[in-house]
């Protein structure tokens, strides 16, 4: 079963998808951790994240073993991440690993911005993951204030707002919902509920391709 999670920046996807993978026994992967370890790659570097050439090359040299989730997930990562998600030869390079992930025996559970339009269009299952802004600022700003790093809501929601308008009009890949998905709108929902929706979700998608 490989069950497709899409989605804005915090909108709850990634702790949902961790959560259905441990439900159900699948493997999981986050593929934003693939475009933050080459925008991460770069700047180790001290490369520009638009030099197309050097993007592509960081994003073929990664392995799935090469995420340092400390590095990764800060709030300067994030904005990185979707400024080489942009070129669509980055995503290109990472697109065999991404469906090979998704062909494990099994099955699998991936979340990020197009699995169940471009990497996984048979997907058993697609939800697409949404929340206000607002509700998602909060919720990284209280993410990245756990993790140590001095946020202001504001600055949050700003960076928010802007990646949603990057990653949305972008021409490869962009954030975009399957029309098969299934929208989850976690605004008025704790994690608990949201994951009681999810797998429901996903029962009635299963059960309708038994019957
Ligand atoms: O956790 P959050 O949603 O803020 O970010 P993420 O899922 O780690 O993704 C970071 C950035 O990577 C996004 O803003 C997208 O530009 C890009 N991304 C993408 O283009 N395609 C994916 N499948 C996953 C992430």
């Amino acid at each position: 079963m490989i069950i497709a999670l899409d989605g804005p920046a915090a909108s709850g996807k990634g702790t949902l998808a961790r959560r259905i993978a441990a439900h159900h026994g699948l493997s999981h992967l986050d593929t934003g951790l693939l475009y933050r370890a080459t925008a991460r790659a770069l700047i180790d570097a001290g490369e520009r994240l638009d030099d197309e050439a050097r993007a592509i090359a960081a994003a073929r040299g990664l392995a799935l073993t090469d995420f340092d989730e400390d590095k990764l997930r800060g709030r300067e990562m994030g904005e990185a991440a979707s400024i080489v998600a942009a070129i669509p030869a980055v995503r290109a390079a990472l697109l065999d690993m991404q469906r090979a992930f998704a062909a494990r025996p099994g099955g699998a559970v991936l979340d990020g911005r197009d699995i169940g339009t471009v990497i996984s269009p048979d997907a058993d299952v697609k939800i697409f993951v949404t929340a206000a802004p607002e509700t998602r600022a909060n919720r990284r700003a209280l993410e990245l204030a756990g993790r140590g790093e001095k946020v202001e809501y504001a600055a949050v929601l700003d960076d928010i707002r802007k990646r949603d308008e990057r990653d949305s009009s972008r021409s490869s890949a962009p954030l975009v919902k399957a029309a098969d998905a299934v929208t989850l709108d976690t605004t008025n929902l704790d994690i608990d509920a949201a994951l009681s929706a999810a797998l429901q979700i996903v029962a009635d998608k299963t059960a309708g391709r038994r019957a």
